[in-house]
């Protein structure tokens, strides 16, 4: 008898976007006239940069020739990529970042979910609330979690956001083991300065922790004084590793690609207390149960770091940082209090009713789809977040849409 791994049995029956994804389908169903406008999973809606696409064509026109083709990649990550990812994106910012610490994948997602794997089942998990469900899951699929109740998982430690901490917790009182940072956060907007950020790696140095810091929407930050990295804060190498993606930065979404880094100096430790390097840990990993991210991906990748590249990327997030400007101005107009929308693509509204409650009000009344904060946990209740991927006149309409539902209730 093949028996199940029941740790599944203790999620909830499906995957936030997913269980949205189904509701906005009934609905459509319903109402084929109506329009939608979707504000809800932070989904990229404008074209690759040009100098990207250039790039694709032209690695996949070296695939259709012989001479030129190529098989299985490196499985970290052609070098080409990984050393303009070092030099560009860490190196040139003051981080000690070096290519062959790099890993290139094919998502956040994926890397987020997965890095969990290196460590010890009985290892003591602190995750923020509210939280990006991905890291929270895949620790209760590996056992991490006792029961869910009360909208908790028991044994979870959690890092409480509120209006009052302005969505940015400080280190626990209660020992925990790996920690979850996302910042610009998902999904409050909140952003991290940098004497909030020591902290926390101080405090992960003091306790042998590991903190995953999940930085896919640094690309957002327009204000020089908030670090892009947690490896702009000294002693982070040892107690931070670090995930980024091309996907919000550069429209890759569809495309797929991102990347994880592992500092070398970065340990953690077997139940003897001998010191590991992570790196030998993911790398074995990757190369054990990935196979890379396609050649034509990565070159269309690398080119985001030519200087075309640079201002083209650069342009798409400010199309989407103006969007989140409107929003955030309507919202407020509306009477509603936000949060976040600043360096950000998310505006996290105080919607007045339950979170559940107000996404189905915007989609019934006004066809305009958000995601619902209880989604992110329970700290998330009564609170909703609006992503700023979309047109810019689709995001105008849906303002006026929302404006005009709200006045009819
Ligand atoms: C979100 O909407 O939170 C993100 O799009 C999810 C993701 O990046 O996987």
């Amino acid at each position: 008898m093949i028996r199940i791994n029941e740790d599944y049995l203790k999620l909830k029956a499906s995957y936030l976007f997913s269980d949205i994804a189904g509701r906005i389908k009934a609905f459509q169903q319903a109402h084929p006239d109506r329009t939608i406008i979707r504000l809800g999973i932070g989904d990229v809606t404008r074209a690759l940069p040009p100098v990207c696409v250039a790039a694709f064509h032209q690695a996949v026109d070296e695939m259709s020739r012989d001479a030129t083709f190529r098989g299985y990649g490196p499985e970290q990550g052609y070098e080409f990529l990984r050393q303009a990812i070092a030099a560009e994106d860490f190196q040139r910012r003051g981080a000690d970042i070096q290519a062959d610490e790099i890993f290139v994948s094919d998502g956040s997602k994926c890397d987020t979910g997965n890095f969990q794997e290196l460590f010890a089942r009985d290892a003591r998990i602190a995750i923020p609330d509210p939280v990006y469900p991905v890291y929270l899951d895949t620790n209760v699929m590996a056992g991490r979690s006792g029961a869910f109740v009360d909208g908790r998982y028991e044994g979870i430690v959690y890092l409480e956001g509120s209006r009052e901490n302005g969505f940015v917790a400080d280190p626990p009182d209660l020992p925990a083991d790996l920690v979850y940072l996302c910042f610009p956060n998902n999904p409050t907007g909140a952003t991290i300065d940098r004497q909030r950020l020591a902290a926390w790696v101080d405090w992960a140095r003091d306790q042998k922790a590991l903190i995953l810091f999940d930085a896919a929407y640094e690309a957002f930050i327009r204000d020089d004084s908030l670090p892009r990295s947690i490896f702009e804060i000294p002693g982070a190498r040892e107690v931070a590793v670090e995930f980024r993606s091309f996907s919000k930065t550069a429209g890759f979404t569809g495309t797929r690609c991102a990347y994880t880094v592992v500092p070398k100096d970065c340990k953690a430790y077997t139940a003897a207390g001998e010191k590991v390097p992570v790196h030998r840990l993911w790398s074995r990993r990757q190369s054990t149960k990935f196979n890379g991210v396609s050649y034509p991906v990565q070159r269309a990748a690398a080119a985001v770091y030519t200087p075309e590249g640079r201002q083209q990327a650069k342009a798409l997030v400010d199309g989407y940082l103006a969007n989140a400007d409107m929003i955030r101005d309507a919202m407020q107009a509306l009477g509603f209090t936000c949060f976040g929308g600043r360096h950000s693509p998310y505006i996290w509204v105080e919607c007045r009713r339950p979170s559940w409650e107000f996404f189905d009000l915007l989609l019934d009344r006004a066809g305009v789809v958000c995601t619902p904060g209880a989604g992110f946990g329970r700290c998330g209740e009564g609170y909703a977040r609006i992503s700023a991927f979309n047109s810019k006149e689709n995001v105008q309409a849906a303002m006026t849409r929302i404006r005009e539902a709200l006045e009819e209730t």
